[in-house]
């Protein structure tokens, strides 16, 4: 049952699709105050466990810390950091009484979960103009099914976008791409896409090419495509200003950008220098903007990813005024009343400040808002413009996207990556936990930069992720420039990465199929193994292994030297390693705890018992992947249902899509 409470005017975000009637009175769990702003309190029994909110810091149990809702661009995500690039309002508390709360609200909003106090959540924010969700079921897992069904199907991407792609930030010719095509052909480590970052573009402007560079771009987009590699440009938020480039002069022209409170275009600086916003919670402006990509798809483009749509700035000409303030101030001071440190925090503070993001506004259709009252929405509907112009450019057909930023709602636009990570082991954890809550709010399609994205990477950690990156959706590899090359060729014995990303090919049919089930009918693809073994109390509190569709559960080795972990299974398992060899290992295993052995070019997982999974043989990119011929891993006497289509089209209710197969 879920019950929506309005307070004062919300903002219509339309993460909500399904119309649910506002209740009256009160919601049936904890107090709401309004006195200053909107406050839900309640008092956390001992025993009860916090799930959800997406995109956020620590772990899959969210008790205990303070996250607020502000999407940011910051890339060191460190234990403290409470904000990270996303707004995923929705929350389960389990235990003594069990709800889920959804607060649709686009502004900050600050979730205590026992951080003031260990037995009190809080969920705060300034303005009391939101919807409140209460939501009641048998279980967490159920409430997170009911939550689905209101916000509306998770985005499918096309099938070779379950392939392994790898990407880095630096790459500038087409020479750069031939040779990571060929780094990974010559050596038969399979791939299918190869990401173009944002040097691909003509001094960072949206929408165009390198000139020097990139002659001739869809005979190079076929080009790679012969080699069954697709190329996916990234788009930033910010529009280059500069005479004569027609994104800058349209959107000057039809004042589709946003605007400062006297009606000129904001200007903020990202990586083309001073830039201007498209005003995507404009629905003409977002419908002109989403249109751009055409510029790409006509050129044989059938995938994108989203940046900088916090968004970021990296400064304003009104920040900038007032740092040489600060400044002159400090130069000029001669009785010490301005110390250093006002210099050093306005410097450290130039970038996504605040006090800029009150300074701009929207022109949405209930009139002008002013950024920061609707900040969380921008990603989201960033990602909307492109989603939407997907539909019309070709609506039969599935184009790959995914977003930095983002609110619920662009679920079913997109998928996310987790952003600017670290080649730090302790962010391989990180990336495993955020997985279930991500589904929980309706992001399926997502993953980590494995391998890292600042810091240098080794090799070992870059073979662990990807043994985790096998079972994420998205399995990229992504580093920054500057940091040691960790495309997986530049490291001694390629064979290992070879195997290990082989078996993500291997299990492609059956990750795909189980990607699939659960879009399509609002489930989740991984799982807290609470979700499975509620009765169970070890497995409650088990943060480092997941539940995999409905056959399989992973655990991945994330400490470097570890020859293996230590694994809790809550009921018989059998434990399955693809050896390097190409064989598959098999043993059973009581319930209970274990220590499993698992070298550096090994991939674990376990399967429930009663249960099996299709293996397809070897393949170096998704269209080749053979499903007539698989090898059934798992319980003999067991059957498995396949969902298969072209991976191309959306005819995904059609009965022969789905398949038994038998062991
Ligand atoms: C941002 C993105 C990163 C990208 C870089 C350059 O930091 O998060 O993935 O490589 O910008 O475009």
């Amino acid at each position: 049952m879920i019950q929506k409470y309005v307070y004062g005017v919300p903002f219509e975000t339309e993460a909500v699709m399904v119309p649910v009637e506002s209740a009256k009175g009160v919601p049936a769990y904890g107090t709401v105050t309004l006195e200053s702003g909107f406050c839900f309190s309640y008092t956390l029994d001992t025993e009860d466990v916090v799930y959800g909110l997406g995109e956020a810091n620590r772990g899959i149990n969210k008790r205990g810390y303070c996250y607020i809702s502000e999407c940011a661009d910051d890339p060191n995500h460190t234990e403290d950091k409470r904000s990270l690039y996303a707004a995923h309002n929705f929350i389960i508390v389990s235990g003594a009484q069990t709800f889920g709360l959804f607060v649709d609200y686009p502004s900050k909003l600050t979730f205590d979960i026992g951080y003031t106090r260990m037995d009190t959540l809080k969920i705060t924010c300034e303005n009391a103009d939101l919807y409140l969700y209460v939501m009641e079921g048998e279980s967490p897992y159920d409430i997170v099914k009911q939550f689905r069904k209101i916000i509306g199907r998770s985005y499918i991407p096309p099938k070779f976008a379950f392939g392994f792609g790898q990407s880095r930030w630096g790459y500038r010719t087409k020479e750069d791409y031939r040779k990571i095509a060929d780094g990974y052909r010559s050596n038969h480590i399979p791939m299918d896409m190869i990401y173009m970052d944002i040097d691909y573009m003509q001094d960072f402007k949206d929408f165009t090419l390198n000139e020097k560079n990139f002659h001739g771009f869809p005979e190079f987009v076929e080009e790679l495509k012969e080699q069954n590699i697709r190329l996916i440009p990234i788009i930033d938020a910010g529009v280059k200003i500069e005479k004569g480039y027609d994104v800058y002069e349209e959107g000057v022209k039809n004042r589709y950008f946003c605007q400062r409170e006297d009606g000129s275009d904001f200007v903020a600086a990202v990586w083309p220098g001073d830039t201007h916003f498209p005003d995507v919670l404009n629905p003409e402006a977002r419908k002109w903007f989403g249109d751009k990509y055409r510029f790409l798809t006509e050129q044989g483009i059938e995938g994108f990813w989203n940046d900088m749509n916090e968004p970021a700035i990296f400064y304003t000409p009104e920040g900038v005024q007032e740092i040489s303030e600060t400044v002159k101030a400090f130069l000029e001071d001669t009785n010490g009343e301005h110390s250093i440190f006002e210099v050093k925090d306005a410097i450290l503070n130039l970038g996504s400040n605040k006090s800029d993001y009150e300074i701009f506004y929207h022109q949405t259709d209930k009139g002008r808002v002013r950024h920061d009252k609707v900040h969380n929405l921008f990603g989201y509907n960033m990602t909307r413009a492109a989603g939407e112009a997907f539909e019309r450019i070709d609506p039969d057909r599935r184009f790959l996207m995914f977003s930095r930023s983002s609110y619920i709602g662009m679920h079913r636009y997109g998928g996310i990556w987790t952003g600017d990570n670290k080649s730090w082991w302790s962010h391989i954890l990180l990336n495993l936990k955020m997985m279930p809550s991500l589904n929980m709010c309706g992001f399926l399609y997502t993953g980590a930069d494995l391998g890292g994205f600042g810091a240098d990477a080794t090799r070992d950690l870059v073979l662990r992720w990807l043994a985790l990156g096998v079972f994420t959706p998205l399995m990229r590899n992504h580093s920054a420039m500057g940091t040691r090359e960790q495309e997986c060729f530049r490291f001694e014995d390629a064979e290992d990465f070879r195997h290990v990303i082989g078996v993500r090919y291997r299990l492609l049919p059956y990750l795909y199929s189980e990607y699939m089930k659960a879009a399509l009918t609002d489930d989740l693809y991984f799982k807290p193994l609470a979700f499975v073994y509620p009765e169970d109390m070890h497995a409650t509190q088990v943060e480092d292994q997941l539940m995999l569709g409905n056959e399989i559960m992973i655990a991945p080795v994330y400490t470097q030297n570890a020859r293996g972990r230590y694994v809790y299974l809550p009921e018989e398992m059998k434990f399955v390693k693809f050896l390097p060899d190409g064989s598959i290992q098999e043993k059973i295993l009581p319930a209970g705890h274990h220590y499993v052995d698992v070298a550096l070019n090994e991939v674990p997982l376990f399967i429930r018992q009663g249960r099996c999974i299709p293996v397809a043989g070897e393949a170096e990119y998704a269209d080749a992947v053979c499903t007539d011929q698989m090898t059934m891993v798992g319980y003999a006497g067991s059957k498995y249902v396949l969902y298969e289509d072209d991976g191309i089209h959306k005819d995904y209710e059609n009965p022969d899509n789905m398949k038994t197969l038998h062991f």
